[in-house]
């Protein structure tokens, strides 16, 4: 396939995204091949920066999250800044301007991308300017790429969708969720659409239950102003999480087009059992953290992290009971689970099937294990198999056992980053791994449902240690029904 030209323009190029994801992996691909010589890049945002302190942050950003190699001057010399205002008529003038000036000096045929990553609140008059200012109309095609949050719930994500609708058709947008372009997640379909033994297998008669865990040892950081507003039900559930849940829920698609498989997930999001007010603590725990120790450090709680924090009722930890009422999965919960400042950095899920009538080989302990398919999205990447097999010597005794397959173990390959798979899907005009809106809409439609049933109670916060698996709700959530989250270390 012919490497893309374009010209790639940058909302919010001062900040942190285009910094640690955006820069990097647009030099990855320039390394790597996958983007023409024929590019270039625009950075706007406020400050009064000239082209060369622009590329000095780019080279900067570049230094510290990849390795470069001589070529990186001939990168960033790509590379132009232009000082905007996204409220000003003019710089939206002054930016046409530029463009068709970088237009011929790099052939990039007219291919833009307009990539917000910047506060949500300018998305939809972004969206409106490039339209009002004629700089969708160029010669080549022009895509408009956005950051989450797409909307604080489903009546905010609906005028915000409307506003850019105004300009820009549903192909043009590309709605970012970067697990998508994690390769474990898009391996989720493979793997079970790939191989008879699950497939056969992947439904209510022989799966007990599904755990999707995204933990984080990081705590709010810098983003104390948005986390605070959002929360984790909204800064992961609505997005990550449940794309996981969709993904592993789907019906097989009738062939891979971005159509097939997205009408299928939706179709997934579509059966989410929505929560009602009143039952909003049988299904779902949230939680803040409190102090506590991690990695041998002592930590502050989510209120004292910042003073705007001290009296912030703000869940940092999400953990539900998450029923499809469909055909297939009638009767099997998906547990999901989500946090910051816990244990451990790592997502990853547990499909655990049902477990045979009897125990005829495990006389002693270890106890039984039922068969678990884990699927590790990171930090290691690979799928484990745990099954019971024949103790080597002994009489008719089981122990457990793994298959496993790593991908970094057995291919030697450096799975590329999930912004550059997403960035390089956009430039060839492959949607399938961003969010339509039906899946935006579809699962906001849940989260209000939960947000409504907390609304209406009070939290008691803080109420996990930093460092801990979250607040004990979460584990109780699983017992009542008869299951515990499995705990598999990356070693195992
Ligand atoms: C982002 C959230 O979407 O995902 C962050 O806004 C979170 O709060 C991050 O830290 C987690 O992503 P990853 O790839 O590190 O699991």
């Amino acid at each position: 396939m012919q490497t893309p030209k374009v010209t790639i323009v940058i909302f919010g190029a001062t900040g942190d995204l285009a910094k640690r994801k955006l820069f990097p992996s647009i030099y990855k691909l320039y390394q790597n091949g996958k983007i023409d010589e024929d590019f270039a890049v625009v950075g706007l945002a406020r400050r009064p920066w000239t082209n060369d302190v622009f590329r000095d942050n780019v080279k900067a950003s570049l230094d510290q999250e990849v390795s470069t190699d001589e070529n990186v001057d001939k990168f960033i010399s790509h590379f132009y800044y232009h000082s905007f205002d996204v409220t000003e008529t003019d710089s939206y003038n002054n930016l046409h301007g530029l463009l068709e000036e970088l237009e011929g000096t790099y052939q990039t045929s007219g291919n833009r991308i307009f990539y917000l990553a910047m506060a949500p609140e300018y998305f939809g008059s972004i969206a409106k300017n490039l339209q009002s200012h004629g700089l969708k109309n160029s010669p080549g095609w022009t895509r408009l790429v956005i950051e989450k949050p797409f909307g604080h719930d489903l009546e905010s994500a609906k005028e915000l969708n409307n506003e850019i609708r105004v300009a820009f058709d549903e192909e043009q947008i590309y709605r970012i969720d970067h697990y998508l372009g994690k390769e474990m997640v898009q391996n989720i379909e493979v793997i079970r659409f790939a191989n008879g033994i699950f497939e056969h297998l992947w439904n209510n008669r022989f799966i007990s239950n599904i755990q999707v865990t995204s933990s984080e040892k990081l705590g709010v950081e810098e983003r104390a102003r948005y986390y605070d507003h959002s929360g984790a039900a909204r800064d992961m559930v609505q997005n990550h999480m449940l794309q996981m849940v969709a993904l592993l829920a789907m019906e097989p698609p009738i062939n891979l087009s971005t159509d097939e498989i997205r009408s299928e997930k939706v179709r997934a999001l579509r059966s989410l059992r929505m929560i009602e007010k009143e039952q909003v603590q049988d299904y779902f725990v949230r939680g803040q953290y409190g102090s506590g120790h991690l990695d041998g450090q002592e930590l502050r709680s989510y209120r004292e992290e910042a003073d705007e924090l001290a009296q912030s009722n703000t869940e940092t930890f999400v953990a539900g009971k998450v029923m499809i009422d469909n055909y297939r999965w009638a009767g099997v919960p998906f547990y999901i689970r989500t946090g910051k400042r816990m244990a451990e950095k790592c997502t990853k899920i547990v499909v655990e099937f049902k477990d045979i009538p009897m125990n005829l080989y495990y006389k002693e302990e270890p106890k039984k294990h039922p068969n678990l398919l884990v699927i590790n999205i990171q930090p290691n990447e690979g799928i484990t198999l745990y099954l019971n097999a024949k103790k080597a010597g002994a009489g008719s005794i089981a122990q457990p056992i793994q298959l496993s397959y790593t991908n970094n173990g057995i291919d030697g390959i450096n799975t590329p980053e999930a912004y550059e798979k997403l960035l390089y899907d956009c430039m060839i005009g492959d949607t399938t791994n961003f969010t339509h809106w039906d899946e935006v809409a579809y699962s906001w439609r849940f989260i209000d449902s939960i947000l409504s049933g907390w609304a209406a109670t009070e939290a008691d916060f803080p109420n996990y240690a930093s460092g801990s698996m979250g607040p004990k709700a979460a584990h109780e959530l699983l017992e009542k029904d008869g299951f515990h989250w499995w705990q598999i270390s990356e070693e195992e």
